[in-house]
């Protein structure tokens, strides 16, 4: 897969300097506050919402906002023919404590190219946070032991000079993070922060324009009267409101790479539509690339076009998300999507969560380490499964971590969603999956 990469064909870099999210921003700002406005009166049950959901996702459609592909209709193109934007090889993450050595991150690779979405899915503990805070240079100076490269357009991050670093960061590169309290400063006003930001980037901006600027992008994340809103603290916004000023704060500077860590957990599913809306919206104007780390599949099929799957630090499968969801290579990604509902049923009183835990990161197993927790394994001659650790094995354009052939994966291994999930639009909104919030604190 690695070795299709070419020289960088061309292609035009966005300005990022440009700010123009959507050709009318009445519109947005009235779509905006109409969202707004229905999450903040806790109006409307979850079918509702998720109606107002997949309404949005159809919009997009509308506006042809991506080049259909006639295999798959409705899909975005992503063109993977020149050089990736983002480039991560065999990184390792260790952390040595008094118990043993913490493999967060065991060997992660992946491309990332302009104008991509890649979803990280995978079980609590599995290093996607891990992954992504390191690729943005913040486990640097901890105690950690990273290896491996990260080149991020002509930059090998895992080297470069840390004033290097805070310059990509916050302008070239940024992340919503998982909680919003560690991201923003207690002390300072919600404003001053995302003025900061921007000012940074923009030393020749006024002060009354980043200030214009700031309340643009508060309007654009949901927040209602930001004007007034813009002078508040932390402290007196909401969780959900935190996580859409911190949204707000990553994309002031219209990053050319985005990751975003569960960007929509904490927020209901009219203002989730919202937030991922205006990723897709910064995407499709700047080429942006965006990581997106998710329990919530749907979300996952809602946005991304590739797929990497995490289990106790490695990835076990990486494809295209159609392909994925239509046909998973492996038995854990089998497990995430049985525990998913199936949508052409009655809700089920209970889905079908994968039995056991993960293994602990200080003393992995010495084989496969989904093993102990695989329903397939008798299927392996010999006793393989538990002596040997798998290759990322290479199924068509899929990729995943198992001895199973194609005949016994084809043979044995049908998820309930695969047959019902032809296309990611089929999959919608989770909201049964528990992953969803409904009005607490939009
Ligand atoms: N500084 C550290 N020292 C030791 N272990 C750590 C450290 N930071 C993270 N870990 C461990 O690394 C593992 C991966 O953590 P990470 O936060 O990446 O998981 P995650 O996949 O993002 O999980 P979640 O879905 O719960 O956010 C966890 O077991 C965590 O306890
Ligand atoms: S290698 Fe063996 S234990 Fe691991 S996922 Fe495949 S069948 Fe299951
Ligand atoms: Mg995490």
């Amino acid at each position: 897969m690695f070795d299709k990469l070419k020289k960088n064909s061309g292609g035009s870099t966005p300005n990022s300097n440009a700010r123009h999210l959507g050709s009318d921003s009445r519109s947005v700002t009235d779509k905006v506050g109409d969202a707004a406005e229905a999450a903040v009166s806790k109006a409307g049950d979850a079918v509702a919402t998720a109606a107002a959901k997949v309404g949005a996702g159809d919009a997009k459609h509308a506006q042809e906002r991506f080049t259909a592909s006639a295999e798959k209709p409705g899909k975005k193109v992503v063109d993977k023919s020149g050089r990736p934007l983002l480039s991560v090889r065999d990184l390792k993450v260790h952390w040595p404590t008094d118990d043993g050595v913490v493999k967060s991150v065991d060997g992660v690779s992946f491309d990332l190219y302009e104008g991509q979405t890649l979803g990280i899915v995978g079980e609590s503990g599995s290093g996607k946070s891990v992954t992504s805070t390191t690729i943005l240079g913040l486990n640097r100076g901890t105690n950690a032991q990273i290896s491996g490269q990260i080149d991020f357009d002509g930059d090998d991050l895992l080297t470069i000079q840390e004033e290097r670093l805070r310059e990509l960061r916050g302008q070239k590169m940024s992340m919503i993070f998982q909680d919003p309290l560690s991201a923003l400063h207690p002390y300072y006003t919600v404003g001053a922060q995302i003025i900061e930001a921007y000012k940074v980037h923009h030393p020749k901006a006024s002060k009354k324009e980043a200030r214009e600027h700031t309340i643009d992008m508060l309007a654009r994340v949901g927040i209602p009267s930001p004007q007034k809103r813009v002078d508040q603290y932390p402290h007196e916004f909401s969780g959900g409101m935190r996580q859409r000023a911190m949204t707000a704060m990553a994309l002031v500077n219209d990053p050319k790479l985005l990751i975003a860590d569960e960007p929509t957990t904490a927020l209901d599913v009219t203002v989730q539509a919202q937030i991922l809306d205006l990723m897709l919206d910064l995407q499709q104007e700047f080429k942006s690339a965006i990581i997106i780390i998710t329990h919530d599949l749907g979300v996952v099929a809602d946005v991304a076009d590739d797929l990497l799957v995490m289990y106790a630090g490695r990835p076990v499968e990486r494809g295209d998300v159609y392909d994925t969801f239509a046909k998973p290579q492996h038995p854990y990604t089998v497990g995430l999507l049985n525990s998913m509902p199936r949508l052409d049923e009655a809700r089920r009183e209970k889905l079908d969560p994968i039995p056991g835990n993960p293994p602990s990161l200080i003393s992995l197993p010495k084989g496969c380490s989904f093993a102990p927790r695989c329903a397939f394994r008798h299927l392996v001659p010999g006793n393989r499964c538990d002596t040997e650790m798998p290759d990322l094995y290479s199924f068509g354009d899929q990729e995943a971590r198992c001895f199973l052939t194609a005949e016994q994966k084809a043979e044995h291994m049908e998820p309930a969603q695969a047959r019902t999930m032809d296309t990611p639009a089929a999959a919608g909104p989770v909201e049964a999956h528990g992953a969803t919030k409904l009005g607490d604190d939009a």
